[in-house]
């Protein structure tokens, strides 16, 4: 397929939806961030480090980071009963994947990081979307961090590979159907997540990453000028 492919809004194949980030948004965290892409909102709070509870899962050599990630009930069209369930879990441990690499948790022995991640709005890419906001809210809380996680979802329609997803394209059904790459990584593009949901040759890959990397640093911007947006407007 060809660069002429017709996407559902009329993107580019490796036009991003429009993005916006916003850090220090939840007052009582320790740090908060909210991201941004179409109609996908992630908002996510940062509580610690803290002494580890229940004590029996404190670890001596180093902290922990636990995530929860969670959908609002009204944020898809079909109410979503409250509450945990297989995806929220699922989620929630990919995220913890994902940000692990760059934590230094190691100075903090027996304590834990809680990352909370809320989707206030989904429309496909919500895990990438919580992703760029723990990240962000993570570094806002001061977390010894080698560097920020970036995390952006590619997609193969029949055999069209393009970048960050809709709802409308996961539910493509023509040819080969929909395939869901999310991929998180750091700026200079260590993967720290890779996820298949679908079908691809592994000749393909190598291309899904490279789109994959230059979305990245696209996000990665967006999340920098976050960071600094709230440094400057700190009194
Ligand atoms: O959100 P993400 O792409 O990371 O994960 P997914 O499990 O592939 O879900 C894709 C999309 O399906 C979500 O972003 C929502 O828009 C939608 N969804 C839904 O409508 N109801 C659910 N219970 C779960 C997901």
């Amino acid at each position: 397929m060809t660069k002429e492919f017709k996407r559902p809004d009329g993107r580019g194949i490796e036009e991003l939806r429009p993005i916006s980030a916003k850090v220090g948004i939840i007052p009582n965290a320790d740090g908060s961030a909210m991201y941004q892409s179409g109609n996908t909102i992630a908002i996510a709070a940062v509580y610690g480090p803290k002494k580890m509870h229940p004590q029996h899962q404190q670890n001596p050599s180093t902290g922990q980071l636990r995530c929860n990630y969670n959908m609002l009930s009204f944020s898809v069209d079909e109410r979503i009963r409250p509450g945990r369930n297989k995806r929220a879990m699922e989620i929630s441990e990919v995220t913890k994947w994902a940000l692990e690499p760059v934590l230094m948790l190691e100075e903090f022995p027996n304590q834990v990081v809680d990352v909370f991640i809320y989707i206030t709005q989904a429309d496909a890419g919500t895990r990438c979307a919580g992703i760029n906001a723990a990240s962000m809210a993570l570094a806002h809380a001061g977390i010894p961090m080698k560097n920020l996680i970036t995390s952006i979802s590619v997609g193969k329609l029949d055999k069209q590979l393009v970048v960050d997803l809709t709802k409308e394209e996961e539910d493509f059904h023509t040819g080969e159907g929909p395939t869901d790459i999310p991929v998180s990584m750091t700026p200079d593009g260590k993967i720290t997540h890779l996820q298949l949901d679908g079908k691809i040759e592994v000749k393909q890959l190598q291309e899904v990453l490279d789109m994959a990397k230059k979305a990245c640093q696209e996000v990665y911007k967006v999340q920098e000028k976050a960071l600094k947006e709230f440094i400057g407007g700190e009194d």
